[in-house]
C-alpha cells in the first residue's frame, strides 16, 4: 500500500512547482506597459496615443514634470504664431507640390499637441485648423516630380490623421467629415501602393516604415469612425508588412540600422510610433524584442565626443534626421527603464547646434517633439551608463562597425576612433540574401535596398581631442574616392574612374549605391580584430572582398592602432596574386568642414588641418621607406545633394607584388612626433616612432592569423603591449526566427476580434433605430467601389437583424456573421484579378519586384494563410478583455472557474490523503490520481489564459 500513497505528494509536488513556475512564463510582459484598448472605442477622438481622459493629465504634466519638454513645444507653436505664412502650407496646389514637401505633415503633430496642452492660447486653434484646410483643399500630396514616391505623401498623412485624432472635438461637422474624407482618399491611396512599390517588400528601409505607420495611422483613424471594412484591409496590410519586418530584426543581433544613424533615426521615429500604435490597439506587444534592447549602443556608441555629432557611415547628415531625443525617451520608458535613455536625450538637448553644420533641418527638427512628449516617463532620474566618462570600444557585429570613445563630453583627449567593414546590407540581411533565409518572404536583394550606403569596406574615422580630422563624406554620391578607403590601378573593368578601379558598389550614374547585381550583390568586408589593450586600441578589418576580383587582390588588410588619445597610427597592407595586374594605389581622406595642406618633414610628405591655432597632421611612409606628396583639394558634389563637396587628401603609391604596405600616423596638438621610420619582411611590419615624450617600437604581424602569433605588439618605456590573436572575432551565423510565417499569421491575428468589438459596439448603439440600415452600410464601404455582392449579402443581413426582436445584445453578437473573414476573402480575389489586370494590360505599371512581393502571393501558394498544415493559429485571447464592456461576466466566469477548480484540486487532494489512505482498490487511487493531475492542467491553463488576458 505504501508504494501506491507515495504518488500523492508528487502529484502535489509537481502541482505545487507548476505554481511557482507559471507566474515567471507569465511575467515576460512585452506590452511595455501599455495598456491595450480591447476595442473599445467610443467613435470619440483622440483615440490614437491617449483618450479624450488622458487629455488633462497631459495639459498638468506640461506645467509639472514635463516642464522642459512642453517648452519646446510651446517655443515651436509660437514660433508659428508669431509668423504663421512662413509655416502654413501654401493653398496653391501647383506650389504645395512643387518641391519635397514633408515639412507640413511633419510641423502639423507639433502644432495639434500645441493646441492640445494650451488650448487657451488665442489663435493657435484657428491656425491649426486652417493649416489643415489648407493640406486637405490639395487634390493630393504627392510632389510633381516624385509623383511614384509616397514617402512625402506619408509624411502629410501621419501629420494630418494625427492633427484630426488630437483636435476632433475642436473641428466644425462640415471638417470632420471632410477631412475624414481626405484621410481616407490618401490612405486608400497607400494601400494600393503597398501592393506596387518598394516599402511594401524591401525589409527594414526607411521608407518602410515611414509608410507603413501613415497608413496604419489613417486606417486606425478610419476604424474610429465606423469605416470597418476599408481601415480592417488597410491595418491588416501595415501590419503584414512590418511584422514581418520585426521578424526579419531579430536577426539584428546589435540594435543598428544598416543604413546607418541618420537614416536608423528616420526608421525609429515611425517604428517606435508602430510599436506603440499595435500594443494599444491590438496587443501585439514588441517590447521584449531582442533588437530593441540593443537599440541603446546605436545612439549611445555612435556619439562623438561633445555629443553633437555622430559616426556618419552611409548617407548621413552631420547627426540624425528626426530625434533622437524622442527615441531616447521611449527606449527609456518601454525597453531600459533605468534612466539612460532620458539621461542621453538631456544631454542631447543642452549640446544641440543651434548654427551652422549640425543644427537639425527645418523640415524635421519639430517632428518628433510630441512623441517625445506623450513617451517621455519623468520618474526615471537621468542617469548615464555606468561605463560613462571612460573611453570604451564597440564592436557593432551586424553593422560591421567599431566605434572607440563614443559619447564623452567635449575636452582634451577625449578622442573618437571608428572603423566599418562588414557586409553589405549589415550581416543579417546580407546573409538572408546569400543563405536563402526567409524563403517564404525574400526573394534575393530585391527585397532589401541598400542604395543609402556607401563603398566603404575599411573605412575608418578619428577626432583627436573630438575635432573630427579625418571625417566621413556624408551624404554624397556613391563614389570610393569620397570615403577614407582606397582605389586600385589601373582598372579592370568599366569603371567609374578609369583607370582607377573603386570598390564594386561604387555607382557613377544612379545617386543610389550598387547592390542588386553582378560582384557588387556579394560586397563585404570583416572587422577581424577590435582590441583595447591597456588603453590602447588595436582594429584590423579585411577589404579584399569589396573590390573586383579580377585585380587579384588577396588582402587589403587595414590596421588601425591607436596608441594614445592623440596618436593613430594607420597600415594598409596589400598583398597580390602573382598573376595581378594591379600597380598602385590610392589612399583617400577625407574632411567635409576644414581644408588639408600638403606638409612635409624631414623628407617625410604629409597633410594637416588647422582647427583655429591648432593643426592636426598626418604623415605616411611605405615600407621601403618612401613617401610620395599627396594631391589635395576640394571635390564639388553635382548637383541635388545635400552638402557642397568634401575637401581630400589622395595619397597614390606604386605597389610591388606580392606584398607593399604603407604605414600612415595621424596626431592632434598634444603629441609631435619628431621621428618616423618603417621597416618591413614579409611577416611583419616594424615602425619606429619617436614623440618628444616617448619612442614606440611597433611590430604589426600582417600575415594571415594562421598562427599563434599576436597581431600587434607594442614596445614603450619598458611598457609592452600585446594584441593576442587568441582573441579573434569568430563569426556566429544567426539562426532563422522558428516558424517566421506563423509567428506573423498569429499576430495578424489580433486585429479581427479588435474590429469584431468594435462592430458590435457601433450596432448596438443605432439597435432599433432608422440609422440602422445606414450605419451598417456605413460600416462596409467608404469608396463606392467596394460595393460588391458579397458585401450586398451583409447589409442584407444586417437589415434583417435591424428590424429584428427587441434588446437581445447577446443575439446581436453571438450571431453576426463573420464579415471580416468576407471582405477579405473578397479583397483577395479582387486584389488577384487587378494584379493580373496590371501586369497583362498595362506592364509597366507593376514592375518585376512588385509582382514577385504582391502580398497576396501568400494565396498563390494556397496554403499558407489561415491554415497550416498540422497547426492550429494559437488562440488570440483579446476575445475575453475586447467583450469586457458588452459581456462583462465573461472574465469572471474565468475567475470563477480557476476558483472552483483550485478548489476542487484541494479538496480532491485532502480526500485523498486523509480518507483514501486506507483502504481502497487501486483502480479508484489511480483514477484519483488520474483526476488530480487532470485538475492541476486544468488549473494551468486557466491560470495562464487568465494572466495574459488580466481577469
Ligand atoms: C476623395 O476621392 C474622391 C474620389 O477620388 C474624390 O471625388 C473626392 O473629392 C476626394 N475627397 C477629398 C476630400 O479629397
Ligand atoms: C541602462 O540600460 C542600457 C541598455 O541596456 C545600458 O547600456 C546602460 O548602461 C544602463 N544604464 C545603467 C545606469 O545601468
Ligand atoms: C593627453 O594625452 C597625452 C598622451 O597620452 C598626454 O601626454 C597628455 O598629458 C594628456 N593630456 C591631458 C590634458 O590629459
Ligand atoms: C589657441 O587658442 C586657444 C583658444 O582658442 C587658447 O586658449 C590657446 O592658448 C591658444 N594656443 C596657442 C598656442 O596660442
Ligand atoms: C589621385 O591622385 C592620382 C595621382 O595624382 C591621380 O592620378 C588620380 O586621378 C587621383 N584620383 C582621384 C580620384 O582624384
Amino acid at each position: 500500500m505504501r508504494t501506491y500513497t507515495r504518488g500523492a505528494p508528487t502529484v502535489f509536488f509537481i502541482s505545487t512547482l507548476w505554481v511557482l513556475l507559471i507566474p515567471v512564463v507569465a511575467n515576460i510582459d512585452s506590452s511595455g506597459g501599455i495598456k491595450f484598448l480591447g476595442g473599445n472605442y467610443e467613435g470619440t477622438h483622440p483615440m490614437l496615443y491617449f483618450g479624450q481622459t488622458e487629455v488633462e493629465v497631459l495639459q498638468r504634466a506640461a506645467m509639472e514634470t514635463h516642464k522642459d519638454l512642453a517648452q519646446q513645444i510651446r517655443q515651436a507653436g509660437e514660433a508659428i504664431m508669431e509668423r504663421p505664412e512662413e509655416y502654413l502650407p501654401p493653398w496653391n496646389p501647383e506650389e504645395f507640390s512643387a518641391r519635397w514637401n514633408e515639412v507640413y505633415g511633419n510641423n502639423l503633430g507639433l502644432l495639434s499637441m500645441f493646441c492640445l496642452l494650451y488650448p487657451h492660447r488665442s489663435g493657435a486653434l484657428d491656425i491649426a485648423k486652417e493649416y489643415m484646410e489648407r493640406m486637405a483643399a490639395q487634390p493630393n500630396w504627392l510632389v510633381k516630380d516624385a509623383p511614384w514616391d509616397e514617402v512625402p505623401m506619408a509624411h502629410s498623412l501621419v501629420g494630418f490623421a494625427t492633427a484630426y485624432d488630437f483636435l476632433y472635438e475642436y473641428l466644425s461637422t462640415v471638417q470632420q467629415e471632410r477631412f475624414l474624407q481626405v484621410i481616407g482618399n490618401a490612405s486608400h491611396y497607400m494601400y494600393e501602393k503597398s501592393y506596387h512599390r518598394g516599402w511594401g517588400f524591401q525589409y527594414l528601409h526607411n521608407h518602410q516604415p515611414t509608410n507603413c505607420v501613415a497608413l496604419l495611422t489613417g486606417s486606425l483613424v478610419l476604424m474610429n469612425q465606423g469605416y470597418l471594412q476599408e481601415a480592417y484591409l488597410w491595418t491588416k496590410q501595415a501590419l503584414a508588412i512590418m511584422e514581418k519586418s520585426m521578424v526579419l530584426l531579430q536577426d539584428v543581433t546589435d540594435g543598428s540600422l544598416y543604413e546607418g544613424v541618420a537614416y536608423g533615426s528616420y526608421t525609429t521615429r515611425s517604428l517606435f510610433q508602430y510599436m506603440y500604435l499595435v500594443q494599444r490597439h491590438f496587443d501585439i506587444g514588441h517590447f521584449s524584442h531582442p533588437w530593441l534592447h540593443k537599440h541603446f549602443a546605436f545612439l549611445y556608441r555612435t556619439l562623438l565626443p561633445g555629443f553633437q555629432r555622430s559616426v556618419a557611415i552611409a548617407d548621413s547628415n552631420y547627426n540624425w534626421f528626426y530625434g533622437p531625443e524622442s527615441q531616447l525617451v521611449f527606449l527609456d520608458r518601454y525597453v531600459m527603464r533605468n534612466g539612460s535613455g532620458n539621461w542621453l536625450a538631456d544631454i542631447i538637448r543642452q549640446n544641440r547646434v543651434l548654427e551652422g553644420p549640425g543644427q537639425a533641418g527645418r523640415g524635421q527638427r519639430w517632428c518628433t517633439l510630441h512623441t517625445e512628449f506623450l513617451w517621455y516617463d519623468a520618474s526615471l532620474q537621468p542617469t548615464p551608463p555606468r561605463d560613462y566618462g571612460t573611453p570604451r570600444l564597440h564592436f557593432f557585429e551586424d553593422w560591421g562597425v567599431v566605434t572607440f570613445g563614443s559619447s564623452l563630453p567635449a575636452g582634451r583627449n577625449h578622442s573618437f576612433l571608428s572603423f566599418k567593414s562588414g557586409k553589405l546590407g549589415g550581416r543579417a540581411i546580407f546573409d538572408i540574401v546569400h543563405h536563402q533565409k526567409y524563403k517564404d518572404w525574400i526573394k534575393g536583394w530585391r527585397n532589401f535596398n541598400a542604395g543609402h550606403e556607401h563603398p566603404d569596406q575599411n573605412s575608418f574615422t578619428f577626432a583627436p581631442n573630438g575635432v573630427p580630422f579625418i571625417t566621413e563624406g556624408l551624404y554624397g554620391p556613391k563614389y570610393t574616392s569620397l570615403n577614407n578607403v582606397v582605389m586600385f590601378g589601373p582598372a579592370v573593368s568599366e569603371s567609374c574612374f578609369a583607370p582607377w578601379e573603386g570598390q564594386v558598389t561604387e555607382a557613377c550614374n544612379s545617386k543610389w549605391l550598387k547592390y542588386k547585381h553582378g560582384q557588387a550583390a556579394d560586397c563585404h568586408g570583416r572587422v577581424e580584430v577590435a582590441q583595447e589593450q591597456q588603453g590602447m586600441v588595436f582594429i584590423r578589418g579585411e577589404g579584399m572582398a569589396a573590390y573586383n576580383s579580377e585585380l587579384k587582390i588577396q588582402n587589403f588588410q587595414r590596421n588601425l592602432l591607436l596608441i594614445n588619445p592623440q596618436l593613430l597610427l594607420m597600415v594598409d597592407h596589400i598583398h597580390l596574386d602573382s598573376s595581378s595586374p594591379t600597380r598602385i594605389i590610392s589612399a583617400f581622406f577625407h574632411n567635409t568642414d576644414l581644408p588639408f595642406q600638403n606638409t612635409q618633414d624631414d623628407g617625410v610628405h604629409g597633410a594637416l588641418i588647422r582647427n583655429g591655432n591648432e593643426s592636426y597632421k598626418m604623415f605616411w611612409l611605405d615600407d621601403m621607406g618612401s613617401s610620395e606628396s599627396a594631391t589635395v583639394g576640394y571635390r564639388s558634389y553635382p548637383r541635388g545633394y545635400p552638402y557642397n563637396g568634401s575637401n581630400y587628401v589622395n595619397v597614390t603609391m606604386p605597389l610591388r607584388n606580392p606584398t607593399s604596405r604603407v604605414a600612415y600616423i595621424f596626431f592632434g596638438p598634444g603629441e609631435d612626433v619628431q621621428s618616423f621610420s618603417v621597416h618591413g619582411d614579409s611577416e611583419r611590419l616594424n615602425i619606429y616612432l619617436g614623440t618628444r615624450k616617448h619612442t614606440y617600437t611597433i611590430c604589426i604581424l600582417t600575415a594571415e592569423a594562421s598562427t599563434k602569433a599576436p597581431y600587434a605588439i607594442v614596445l614603450t618605456d619598458q611598457k609592452k603591449v600585446v594584441f593576442e590573436s587568441a582573441l579573434e572575432i569568430k563569426e556566429q551565423p544567426v539562426k532563422e526566427v522558428e516558424e517566421y510565417v506563423n509567428v506573423v499569421e498569429d499576430r495578424l491575428q489580433h486585429v479581427k476580434p479588435v474590429f469584431q468589438q468594435l462592430e458590435r459596439h457601433i450596432l448596438s448603439r443605432v439597435r432599433n433605430t432608422d440609422k440602422f440600415h445606414k450605419t451598417a452600410e456605413h460600416l462596409l464601404k467608404f469608396s463606392q467601389k467596394r460595393n460588391t455582392a458579397g458585401n450586398l449579402d451583409i447589409i442584407g443581413f444586417y437589415k434583417k437583424q435591424g428590424k429584428g426582436k427587441g434588446g437581445k445584445k447577446t443575439i446581436l453578437s453571438d450571431s453576426l456573421p463573420d464579415i471580416f473573414a468576407r471582405i477579405e476573402a473578397n479583397e483577395k480575389k479582387e486584389r488577384q484579378l487587378s494584379m493580373k489586370h496590371v501586369y497583362e494590360e498595362v506592364p509597366d505599371e507593376g514592375n518585376d519586384d512588385s509582382r514577385t512581393f504582391i502580398d497576396y502571393s501568400d494565396v498563390r501558394k494556397g496554403r499558407k494563410v489561415g491554415f497550416i498544415k498540422g497547426r492550429k493559429f494559437k488562440e488570440v485571447q483579446i476575445v475575453a478583455t475586447a467583450e469586457m464592456e458588452d459581456t462583462p461576466s465573461s472574465t469572471s466566469y474565468i475567475r470563477l472557474f480557476l476558483i472552483s477548480n483550485i478548489a476542487t484540486f484541494f479538496l480532491l487532494l485532502a480526500v485523498l490523503l486523509t480518507r483514501f489512505q486506507r483502504a481502497q482498490t487501486l483502480h479508484t487511487q489511480r483514477f484519483l490520481y488520474f483526476v488530480l493531475l487532470l485538475d492541476s492542467f486544468i488549473l494551468l491553463y486557466l491560470y495562464s489564459s487568465c494572466s495574459q488576458t488580466q481577469c
